[in-house]
């Protein structure tokens, strides 16, 4: 007989019916209960054997951790919290679990702290935290798909190695492909790349954008989804070295159409979670408010989990220009006793992710949309403003997590955006490409990038961005 998801099985009916179920034990007590998760549902089944009915050489394998089927009938459950429950008439072992090696594992039956469960990143899936996060994740990816997909977007597939460094930044990952005990050298006694796999430098894209504007400009309304790579050295709980980045471009679209559709599409895919993964995320709520309980009043959350993503869907996002934000700053503390750490000198300066916080969490109280930033603190792709100083920059702001989004119209004008390189000292024939854009049939345009690791984090309330991605790439950090 077909086995069925637990998932299914917790919803069904049929009472008094045959059923079968595979997954991994849980729970194993008085002899009688065990209680089995099959990764379909946050919740496990509860599967109760009858006196006598199994062998004590079986009983003695139920472990927590083993591999079971289980056949049985599906019976109204006299528990509390379950609707049904299954009455056993077999159990198989496919796969026994040694209750003492387990011991040694976050598999054992005691609460264990992030951290640890971070060492042990390939079992810490069979967790209900980690359960619950990357079944959210899934749909949230599923739901970035169907957005596009429904507004006519490309799903473009932009390549992981590529010779421009996007952002410019000088964050990429070199890919070499040399015998790092006989490096090639070149005449200045440099590394001669030229004989490297692909006869020249190349690295691990950092964003897929240049190549997304490319293929914007054939098929009009375009998006990648795909994993990018940063080598910025920044341990912190916001950042990776290996993330996933959604990226839409767009052409004939400004600044305003730009943040217009940034904001539909973060509501669409939150309100798509709402709706989805309900149990999931009563689950994830239900552990913050038990995490609050521990914490003084002051820090408690305001919101619960779910009242905050239903705040986002029901509030425009607040857009404020870089110059605005930068007058609240100058005149604001973040509270009575403290100043901010790295105290705003005035316009021109970068903003730091406590500035972000601030105008979010804080002052406006909601998502932030700022536009128009300084020229000298973005990309060179960015559209020169007509006051010659700003460019039109987007960053969408999120609370709890700052930066979720940074986007831009784009230099549609070939003589500025060569201008922009020349003084940056970006060489016009790495990006010959890219310039051909702007020679044949240019058009304004704008996209922007959601970080993906940022919006799980926002969704699931999880407060690092280690515990948002199965296998995290952080500094000194890529065992498994
Ligand atoms: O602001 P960023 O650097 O923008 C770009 O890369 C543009 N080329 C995107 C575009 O316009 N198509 O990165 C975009 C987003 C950030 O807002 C942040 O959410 C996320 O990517 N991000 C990171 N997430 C995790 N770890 C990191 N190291 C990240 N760096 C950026
Ligand atoms: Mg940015």
């Amino acid at each position: 007989m077909k086995h069925t998801k637990v998932v299914e099985v917790l919803q069904s009916d049929k009472l008094l019916q045959p059923v079968v179920i595979k997954g991994w034990v849980r729970s194993f007590r008085n002899d009688r209960f065990i209680a089995v998760n099959d990764g379909s549902t946050i919740n496990n089944i509860q599967c109760v054997l009858e006196d006598n009915t199994i062998d004590a050489a079986i009983i003695d394998r139920i472990n927590i951790g083993a591999a079971v089927v289980i056949n049985g009938t599906l019976a109204e459950s006299q528990g509390k919290g379950q609707r049904v429950e299954i009455l056993v008439s077999s159990v198989e072992i496919e796969g026994d679990a040694d209750p003492e090696e387990l011991k040694l594992t976050i598999l054992s039956p005691k609460r264990h702290s992030l951290e640890k469960l971070r060492e042990q990143a390939h079992l810490r899936v069979r967790t209900n935290t980690f359960g619950a996060i990357m079944r959210v994740r899934s749909k949230l990816s599923f739901a970035i798909h169907e957005y596009f997909q429904k507004n006519d977007f490309y799903y473009v597939h932009t390549p992981v190695i590529t010779k421009s460094d996007a952002e410019g930044a000088g964050e990429a990952f070199k890919v070499t492909n040399f015998d790092l005990n006989n490096v090639p050298k070149d005449e200045n006694g440099g590394v001669n790349y030229k004989e490297d796999f692909f006869g020249g430098e190349t690295n691990l894209t950092v964003s897929g954008q240049l190549e997304a504007e490319t293929y914007a400009m054939g098929l009009g309304q375009v998006y990648t989804f795909g994993p990018t790579f940063r080598a910025e050295n920044s341990n912190t709980s916001r950042h990776l070295a290996e993330f996933w980045m959604v990226e839409p471009e767009v052409a004939f679209c400004d600044l305003d159409g730009n943040m217009d559709l940034a904001e539909d599409f973060i509501k669409y895919v939150i309100q798509f979670v709402l709706e989805n993964c309900q149990d999931d995320l009563e689950f994830l709520e239900n552990r913050l408010i038990q995490e609050d309980k521990q914490k003084p009043q002051a820090e408690r959350a305001e919101m619960s989990l779910r009242d905050k993503l239903k705040f986002v869907l029901e509030n425009n996002f607040k857009r404020v220009s870089y110059t605005e934000a930068i007058e609240i700053l100058k005149n604001s503390k973040p509270n009575k006793k403290k100043k901010f750490k790295f105290p705003i000198d005035g316009w021109g300066a970068d903003l730091q992710s406590e500035h972000e916080r601030f105008l979010v969490e804080k002052h406006f109280k909601c998502p932030v949309i700022l536009f128009d930033y300084p020229a000298d603190i973005k990309s060179f792709y960015m559209r020169l403003n007509e006051d010659g100083k700003t460019v039109r920059a987007m960053d969408i702001l999120f609370p709890g997590i700052g930066e979720i989004v940074g986007g831009s119209q784009r230099e549609e004008r070939l003589d500025v955006l060569k201008e922009k390189m020349a003084a940056l000292d970006i060489p016009e024939e790495d990006l010959w490409w890219y310039l051909d854009t702007r020679r044949f049939g240019t058009c304004v345009h704008s996209g922007f990038g959601l970080g993906f690791e940022r919006l799980v984090l926002f969704v699931t309330g999880m407060g690092n961005i280690r515990d948002v991605i199965p296998y995290p790439r952080t500094p000194l950090n890529a065992e498994f």
